[in-house]
């Protein structure tokens, strides 16, 4: 169930030059977080900042009543909350918005750049937990964008691309081997990041005829379908992606 809540920031860990790990305790709403699901966080104290900002979920930890969010610092709003310190407090809603499929015995490709990886930590635990074969892959543009491999590992196989070539195979997500086969046989794909990577995912989805999902972060002011600002086009119409979303059927999109 949605809730209003003020945590506690526990910690602040800084990944690389421009993203961090914000760890807030004190939630009890931990139990029915999914992953697909996300959080409208308040960034208090900041003049220019005046609506809250939406978050997915990394991570929860139920016994210890924390939730996680990857953020990467991108403007007003993220470099804010990058500041804050152990026990300042953050009003949080959540958990809004709604979740991926979780297919059982299926053969998986996860793909996500930027900020998209937030949500596949879950997924990934998630899909293992229902007997599924995970391939992870993961782009950016030099290796200190390639995050949380070690996590990612536990639950299937990694790969990545960086633009550069300082890790994994030079180029962009798209272009990795992976996408080479002829036969590429997943059952089902899953896809977050740049809209433009979506798109190109989405279009070797449907080439192969393949099952794709795609999470959108579509901007957002209110997160719970009141103020119409995050409208995605769909084939049945206009949707708020913080109510009937993030998470789509690619074949739902008028991409
Ligand atoms: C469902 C959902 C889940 C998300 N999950 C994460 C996450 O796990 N980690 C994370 O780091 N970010 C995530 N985002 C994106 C995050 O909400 C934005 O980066 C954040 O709101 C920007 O706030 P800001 O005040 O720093 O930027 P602003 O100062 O408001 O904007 C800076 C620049 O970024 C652009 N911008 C702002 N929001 C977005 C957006 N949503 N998409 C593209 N460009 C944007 C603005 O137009 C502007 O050009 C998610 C967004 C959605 C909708
Ligand atoms: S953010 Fe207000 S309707 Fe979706």
């Amino acid at each position: 169930m949605k809730r209003i809540e003020d945590l506690k920031v526990k910690e602040i860990r800084w990944l690389n030059d421009s993203s961090f790990v914000l760890e807030l305790s004190g939630s009890a709403a931990t139990k029915d977080i999914r992953s697909g699901n996300f959080a409208e966080i308040k960034v208090d104290n900041h003049p220019d900042v005046f609506l809250r900002r939406p978050f997915s979920y990394l991570d929860f930890d139920e016994d210890e009543n924390m939730v996680s969010f990857f953020v990467k610092a991108i403007g007003k709003g993220t470099s804010k909350l990058g500041t804050l310190e152990k026990g300042d407090t953050l009003n949080i809603i959540h958990p809004l918005g709604n979740t991926f499929s979780i297919p059982e015995n299926k053969k998986v490709l996860i793909t996500g750049g930027g900020s998209g990886i937030a949500p596949f930590i879950m997924l990934g635990r998630e899909l293992k937990a229902k007997g599924n074969k995970v391939v992870i892959l993961t782009g950016g543009r030099t290796a200190s964008d390639i995050l949380f491999t070690e996590e990612f590992k536990a639950y299937g196989d990694v790969h990545c691309t960086t633009e550069d070539g300082s890790l994994g195979e030079k180029g962009l997500l798209t272009q990795h081997s992976i996408f080479k086969q002829s036969d590429l046989d997943f059952d089902l794909i899953y896809t977050c990041g740049p809209e433009g990577m979506m798109k190109a995912v989405a279009g070797i989805a449907k080439e192969h005829k393949i099952a794709c999902e795609a999470s959108l972060e579509n901007l957002m002011a209110c997160g719970f379908g009141a103020c119409l600002c995050c409208i995605q086009e769909t084939t049945e119409g206009n949707k708020c992606v913080c109510t009937e979303g993030p998470v789509f059927n690619i074949n739902d999109l008028t991409w």
